[in-house]
């Protein structure tokens, strides 16, 4: 897609891929969209322009819905295997033309078609200080593990479960009469906060270079 068609020279297009409830999405759509309750955008440089989805019938899609975003879904089961699901993947975020894609909960590895097209523009929070653990269980782990502290990262995504560079960390006490729910609750309360106000730091610098580039004064 040309820039010249792009929504806005002055927002960041950004893509969300989920796979369940979405409070992460939720977070990042209160952050740059108006609501009735506050009519105007908030100060945040980036735009959802779509939400995708590995299955159906989630809440994160839900959310994207109502809040009138554009949704896709790529279900594994509908391609013969996982390169021809990577390779659809990967079309279907390149039809949204975005400088940005945040996994926010989603449950799959990147492949090489998606990364070959979005490596290095893909970021990916994730439930605990990595490096420790790395992978689906993360607050079960920390607890099972009898650290003190946990918390939440954003990664730049590469090939590897959860091994991508770091952009940054939050820190969250584990309390002794934590259950893998209110410790992930605690978790995802700052980072929450942590994609948000990450997500809105990489917009601006996205929204910078580009008008640098195209010689428009911001
Ligand atoms: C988050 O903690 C994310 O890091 C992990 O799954 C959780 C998703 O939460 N991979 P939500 O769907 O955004 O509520």
């Amino acid at each position: 897609m040309p820039p010249s068609s792009r929504t806005s020279h002055r927002t960041a297009r950004l893509v969300v891929l989920v796979s369940g409830g979405g409070t992460n999405l939720q977070a990042l759509i209160d952050a740059t969209t108006a609501s009735k309750d506050s009519p105007t955008a908030p100060d945040h440089d980036a735009e959802i322009v779509a939400v995708g989805a590995d299955r159906d019938d989630i809440e994160g899609l839900a959310r994207a819905e109502r809040a009138g975003i554009p949704t896709f879904v790529v279900r594994t089961s509908d391609h013969d295997d996982r390169a021809d699901w990577d390779v659809a993947l990967a079309d279907a975020v390149a039809a949204h033309d975005p400088d940005l894609v945040v996994l926010a909960g989603f449950m799959k590895l990147a492949g090489p078609a998606f990364l070959g097209l979005f490596g290095g523009r893909t970021i990916n929070t994730h439930p605990s200080l990595l490096p420790s653990f790395p992978g689906m269980n993360a607050p079960r782990d920390a607890l099972d593990h009898g650290v003190k502290i946990t918390g939440a990262t954003l990664i730049v995504v590469d090939a590897g479960v959860d091994t991508g560079p770091i952009i940054a960390q939050v820190a969250v006490p584990v309390l002794d009469d934590d259950d893998v729910e209110t410790l992930h609750e605690r978790i995802k309360t700052e980072e929450r906060a942590m994609l948000v106000d990450w997500v809105g730091r990489l917009a601006h610098e996205i929204v910078d270079h580009r008008t640098t580039t195209s010689g428009e004064a911001s």
